[in-house]
């Protein structure tokens, strides 16, 4: 069975002070929480302070993201941050192509392949962001734009350490979550888009579910067959929000 994954995307939010506090306070209420991959994705100034405030929590399993990763290694690039930095500091996984990048920074499918392909060049496990507009989904066009998202932000690349995200953009920061027959509907629908590719492999990648996740609906969507964790951006904020994902209801 797939192991679940809960990630904390905190865009841009928490200073170093504000992330150790959240840290110090909710790894100790976590501990027993032993099935599920915990993953927090602080901003960039913010990791090596996570870092070590896990490492000085003996025992922790919580896994540090970034938020992002440049496709070269190092270099003329100001304001970029490579695979080498992350890994350094102690990252594991990278969240690449998250529709605020998509949409305000401009990055198209073939940037997030590049960065893809940079992620699992330096070991990071990369977490792809795909999903829809709600003009997309008006005009039935759903699938043909996750199909598309997909196979060009995994162009060329294996499943190794991929999870995918599956964020409806009309579901982000705008308290709409996504019913858990649409999520479940649109994750088995990459399921089958990665069987074709992959084979047997689409099995056992996480597809996760994002968009205005909460305490509330966490449950319904965990018992849906292709939701295999969530991405958590407003909802992971609170420690004590934060705590209730992770702790969801295991039937
Ligand atoms: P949200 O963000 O939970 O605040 O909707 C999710 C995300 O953008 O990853």
């Amino acid at each position: 069975m797939r192991r679940p994954f809960i990630a904390a995307n905190w865009k841009m939010n928490k200073t170093i002070s504000e992330t150790q506090d959240f840290i110090s306070e909710f790894v100790p209420q976590v501990k027993e929480v032993t099935d599920v991959d915990i993953v927090i994705a602080p901003p960039f100034t913010s990791l090596t302070a996570a870092a070590e405030v896990l490492k000085l929590l003996v025992d922790t399993h919580i896994i540090l993201a970034a938020q992002d990763v440049f496709y070269e290694e190092k270099g003329a690039y100001t304001g970029e941050v490579s695979h080498i930095m992350l890994s350094e500091i102690g990252c594991k996984y990278v969240i690449i192509g998250h529709s605020e990048r998509r949409q305000y920074f401009n990055e198209t499918d073939e940037i997030v392949n590049k960065k893809v392909k940079a992620a699992k060049r330096g070991g990071l496990g990369a977490i792809l962001c795909i999903g829809e507009s709600l003009e997309e989904r008006e005009a039935d066009k759903t699938f043909d734009v996750l199909e598309r998202e997909i196979d060009r932000g995994l162009y060329e690349t294996d499943l190794e350490n991929v999870v995918i995200a599956y964020e409806p953009i009309w579901a982000i920061g705008t308290g709409k979550t996504a019913t858990p027959g649409q999520a479940q509907e649109a994750q088995a629908f990459i399921r089958e888009r990665l069987r074709v590719k992959y084979d047997n492999k689409a099995d056992e990648v996480r597809i996760i579910y994002g968009g205005s996740v909460t305490p509330d609906n966490i449950d319904s969507l965990m018992v849906c067959k292709d939701i295999d964790g969530a991405l958590v951006g407003g909802a992971s904020l609170k420690v004590e929000s934060f705590i209730k994902i992770v702790k969801f209801n295991r039937i």
